[in-house]
């Protein structure tokens, strides 16, 4: 029988777990903090720990350093309320075998337990321990809640905590520069230099003698001896972008690099000998260029080692709003102004688009609707022509997601807010009617008789969930005035803690 350790401080959750997974294959035992559960392993031996990020007393991630000092094989899966970057690589970084996202999806929950206590089988080869690393509060801002972004997360903390060659994929603008520098900000090389290379920026006969330098008079107007980034970066990190774009016979040189860390400089005897870790970028398919012979099939491997395939923002549209709201507070603050709001549609067109140009160009976009926004809400005429031009449904009242609160420098007189002002309520919507005649028929059949205050209750709730209990921005979700909003939470006694999870 397999045996699961809960480390929560809050009791109702190490009961919420038991309830769910306790069975004849699997003995639940809990912990109320990090230093009980540290006591508690040794003797109870459990196959798998589930721990919670935030704890009083010993953190979550303190306690899971602890543990993979003390056993590396035990598979940690670390609970988290905010869907942060930081959390999310800190925790693989320091070995953690996957991280859950609060509120759970049980199936999933459950997959993973059974993934982890597999891998807890299968590892009876003893695991070394990475080196541990100095964390730091450095802010990543690659933003993302999707699980293909939750994947990337995952592998840019397990790149961190190792020394391997890393190949990041993806289309233009999917953030590839961005990973390659958070792998190497949370890396043990940290401290030393960052160089970035675009080998398709640099002319041919230029491109070598930039990445390995050049002796005195090694060729036409080469008049003194040139040090490259290879040497320049010595013990750090170099980030060769669009390594596609490299000649076949930089490539050469490089791979030597790559697999004895020596190389001499254009025009030079001299063996110089460099370590520095390499990550590399590509968008355009590696693959085919080695099966043309444009690309040599060995430096391909070489770098392949871990791969991290960027997902396209289309495929990922779920990230879109968080983005928004991302950039839309990050023009705030370079400007020094409050953040701008946006109207519904702005959002639809935004999460319509196909965005080749990924992150970069809804950046872009973002950017440019900011500028020519006149007043202190986007619409879709600020857009760039290719989104705004989509068929519009009637403007809806607009929802400030980044901006909760008006401005403070506005000197107009107050107009109406919508916050004041609800809108006035659309007019039939077939597939709302369709789902309130399933629900009210789900009511008669279970006595639920309390239909319309219960439902409206778990709305409130919902919306509060999803602006993480922000109330103005709940009450124009609900499409009711803050006031309103105000009222029914204290009717139906909806507490804190049902809404921040
Ligand atoms: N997940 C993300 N969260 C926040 N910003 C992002 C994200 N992904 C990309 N960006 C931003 O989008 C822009 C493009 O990112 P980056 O330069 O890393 O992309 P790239 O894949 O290297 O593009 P290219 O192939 O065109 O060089 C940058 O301004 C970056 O900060
Ligand atoms: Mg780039």
């Amino acid at each position: 029988m397999d045996k699961l350790l809960i480390i929560d401080d809050e009791v109702d959750i190490q009961r919420s777990f038991r309830r769910l997974l306790a069975g004849p294959d699997l003995e639940v035992h809990s912990a109320g903090s990090g230093e009980e559960a540290i006591e508690m392993i040794p003797l109870l031996q459990p196959d798998l720990v589930i721990m919670d990020v935030r704890m009083g007393g010993m953190s979550g991630l303190e306690t899971l350093r602890r543990i993979r000092d003390t056993d590396a094989r035990l598979p940690v899966i670390m609970m988290t309320a905010y869907g942060t970057t930081q959390t999310a690589i800190e925790a693989m970084k320091l070995g953690a075998f996957d991280y859950l996202l609060k509120p759970f999806d049980i199936p999933k929950l459950k997959e993973l337990i059974a993934g982890a206590l597999r891998a807890a089988r299968q590892m009876k080869t003893v695991v070394s321990v990475e080196p541990l690393l100095e964390s730091d509060d450095y802010e990543l801002g690659i933003v993302g809640r999707s699980p293909a972004m939750q994947t990337v997360f995952k592998l840019i903390g397990q790149l961190a905590a190792s020394e391997a060659t890393a190949l990041i994929t993806g289309e233009s603008g999917t953030g590839k520069e961005l990973v390659a520098r958070a792998i190497y900000s949370h890396s043990a090389r940290a401290k030393q230099p960052f160089v970035a290379i675009n080998c398709a920026a640099i002319p041919e006969s230029l491109l070598e003698s930039e990445l390995l330098g050049h002796e005195k008079g090694s060729f036409t107007g080469a008049t003194q001896q040139r040090i490259g980034k290879f040497e320049q970066c010595n013990l750090g990190t170099i980030f060769l972008d669009e390594i596609g774009d490299m000649p076949l016979a930089t490539q050469t040189k490089i791979l030597r690099v790559l697999q004895s860390g020596t190389f001499e400089r254009v025009g030079g005897n001299e063996t110089v000998r460099v370590n520095v870790r390499v990550i590399a970028a590509t968008n355009k398919p590696l693959e085919q260029a080695v099966a043309s012979r444009a690309f040599r099939e060995d430096l391909f491997y070489r770098l392949n080692v871990v791969r991290v395939p960027l997902p396209p923002l289309r495929e990922r549209r779920e990230d879109i709003p968080l983005l928004v709201d991302y950039f839309l507070r990050r023009f705030a603050r370079e400007s020094g102004r409050a953040p701008k709001g946006l109207v519904p549609e702005v959002l639809h067109l935004l999460e319509a688009h196909s965005w080749p140009g990924n992150v970069r160009e809804l950046e872009n976009a973002l950017r440019r609707a900011t500028v020519v926004a006149t007043g202190e809400t986007l619409l879709p005429r600020d857009l760039p022509p290719e989104l705004s031009a989509q068929p519009l449904r009637a403007p809806l009242a607009p929802t400030p997601l980044a901006s909760p609160v008006p401005s403070p420098s506005t000197t107009t007189p107050p107009a109406p807010t919508p916050a004041d002002a609800p809108s006035p309520i659309p007019e039939g919507n077939p597939d709302l009617a369709a789902l309130a005649s399933q629900l009210f028929r789900w009511a008669r059949d279970h006595r639920e008789l309390k239909i319309l205050p219960a439902v409206e209750r778990e709305l409130v709730i919902e919306a509060l969930k999803e602006t993480r209990g922000n109330q103005v921005q709940a009450a124009r979700l609900l499409g009711i005035t803050r006031a309103t909003l105000r009222k029914r939470v204290e009717k139906f006694g909806i507490r804190r803690d049902l809404i921040i999870q």
